[in-house]
């Protein structure tokens, strides 16, 4: 049976939420979320965790003096294995810094039930398409092809499943005649960019609380 969403405590200025957001690429998301947080907020990031050590996201964490780790799949040869080390690794860390909220931006790593089990209602990830229409990495492409009029975002709390968990908030945004993958891609991360904030605003005002 899955274990319920146990959501974050209500924040306070005084102790803002400790997130750690996960990346693997460009790690825009995380450079919005950010900015956002120029200024006190009920929620602060404390860690940053990349699987790919190149990923160009790490640079917006040094630049802002976070705790930024590239963490890669360790070199062993059995696959589950690895993966599970992997995860220990990452959940070692997060401990280490006190995490009370993940924030998967871009994260491209599927999460085991084990772990997802752990932190249920304290991982929350964003996704490029009106879940649950076009789970999964290619959202864009799966939008265009179906020839929908509307995609946009969704923000859920993560469950074991890929992108079912409880969704949270989704904006649309309208899908042109001749829109190409990188045009809808460019245009929705546009969008994200506020929501993603703006949600993690509210996680840690506790407005989800009462919706439970
Ligand atoms: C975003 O579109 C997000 O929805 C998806 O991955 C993309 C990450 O982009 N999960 P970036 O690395 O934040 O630029």
């Amino acid at each position: 049976m899955e274990r319920p969403y146990t959501l974050p405590r209500i924040a306070s200025l005084d102790k803002p939420l400790r997130l750690a957001v996960l990346i693997s690429g460009g790690g825009s998301g995380l450079e919005a979320l950010l900015n956002h947080q120029e200024i006190p907020r009920l929620h602060a990031t404390k860690l940053i965790i990349s699987d790919n050590s190149n990923a160009k996201g790490l640079d917006y964490g040094v630049k802002k003096n976070i705790n930024t780790k590239a963490i890669p799949l360790p070199e062993i040869p059995d696959k589950i294995e690895q993966r599970i080390l992997h995860e220990s690794l990452v959940h070692a860390e997060l401990i280490k810094s006190e995490i009370e909220l993940i924030v998967l931006s871009g994260y491209m790593r599927i999460l085991t039930h084990s772990f997802v089990t752990k932190w249920k209602g304290r991982i929350i990830n964003i996704h490029p398409s009106l879940l649950p229409n076009f789970p999964g990495a290619n959202a864009h492409r799966d939008a265009i092809n179906a020839g929908v009029k509307l995609s946009g975002c969704t923000v859920h709390l993560v469950d074991s499943g890929v992108d079912t968990g409880r969704i949270l908030e989704q904006i649309e945004v309208e899908v042109s005649p001749g829109e190409t993958i990188q045009t809808l891609q460019n245009k929705i991360k546009k969008i994200e960019h506020k929501l993603y904030p703006r949600v993690i605003d509210s996680l840690s005002e506790g407005l989800y609380h009462s919706k439970s």
